[in-house]
């Protein structure tokens, strides 16, 4: 039977490069995890370019890289013609484009009780988190389609897969681009264009301060499964760089929990439940 291979190619520095030649736009990547993935993958050979709402900071991002590499665009992701002009922007900038990252989202209103939400915060974390996702994925697939190739990668959360974790309206949204992951799969597949999730446990430092001094005794015993490690930024772009790379090109329609096996069990009861103290 023929074999792949599928060895990455190595830089100067002897480092692999398992997005050499590659192109990738990273929604919300002027800071947080969008950061952290856009400086993972430029280290591994591709070119990247920031969409976000926040120029300075996007551009800034672009100069500390260094400008050959990465490139910053203006982009509200819930305007589709201007992520129809980020994705044109790219290939005429860069000649196509292999890997979307979806990961610009909101949180919403730091509100717990359903009586106090509001109507226009909810539309507005489901545009942001939701429509966003939709028009980021359709206007990849329109410049993948042609190639035959691609990765479409959307950032989900723990709250894609259980409730009770964050407000209703981010859980909602997160929720749905499980949904919108797995049908959009199941169409690109024949265009040879894989589709996935990555989804974080909480990241505590950002975390905004508004939420977390809202509720410090919430916050104060978060709890997490995996003891001593600490989940970083760095460890969801590990896990977007595997589905982004040709490693995992029989991949798609999955979503791949980053959550130290959170989402998994129930932590209030069973054979390793905490022990009452007497
Ligand atoms: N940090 C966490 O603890 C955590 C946990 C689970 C999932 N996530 C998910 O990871 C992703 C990144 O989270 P983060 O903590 O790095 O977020 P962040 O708030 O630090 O960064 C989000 C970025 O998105 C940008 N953005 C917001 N609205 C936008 C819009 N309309 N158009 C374009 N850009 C927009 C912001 O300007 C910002 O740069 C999100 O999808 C989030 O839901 C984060």
């Amino acid at each position: 039977m023929a074999t792949t291979n599928i060895a990455p190619a190595v830089n100067g520095a002897g480092t692999p490069q398992r997005l050499a030649g590659k192109v990738a736009i990273i929604t919300g990547a002027a800071q947080g995890i969008g950061e952290c993935t856009a400086r993972l993958f430029i280290n591994h050979g591709a070119k990247v370019v920031i969409v976000d709402i926040q120029d300075d900071l996007g551009q800034s991002v672009c100069e500390n890289i260094g400008v050959e590499k990465a490139s910053y665009i203006h982009c509200d992701v819930t305007k589709e013609d201007e992520v129809e002009k980020a994705v044109n922007f790219t290939i005429t900038k860069y000649g196509k484009l292999d890997i979307m990252i979806n990961n610009a989202a909101v949180l919403g209103e730091a509100k717990l009780s359903i009586l106090e939400n509001t109507k226009s915060d909810f539309d507005h974390v489901i545009s942001v988190n939701l429509a966003g996702v939709f028009l980021g994925i359709k206007h990849a697939a329109r410049a993948m389609i042609p190639l035959r190739n691609g990765s479409i990668i959307s950032i989900g959360s723990v709250s894609s897969s259980v409730g009770g974790v964050s407000p209703h309206a981010y859980t909602s949204s997160k929720h749905a681009i499980i949904g919108l992951t797995k049908n959009v799969a199941a169409e690109l597949g024949r265009h040879g264009i894989r589709v996935n999730c990555v989804s974080p446990y909480l990241i505590p430092p950002s975390v905004p301060a508004d939420v977390t001094d809202l509720y410090p005794d919430l916050f104060a015993r978060v709890y997490s499964n995996l003891q001593g490690v600490h989940l970083k930024g760095e460890d969801v772009a590990q896990a977007a760089l595997y589905l982004a790379s040709d490693e995992s090109k029989y991949i798609s329609g999955h979503n791949l929990a980053v959550d130290g096996g959170f989402t998994t069990i129930n932590p209030g009861f069973g054979l390793y439940a905490p022990q009452k103290s007497s």
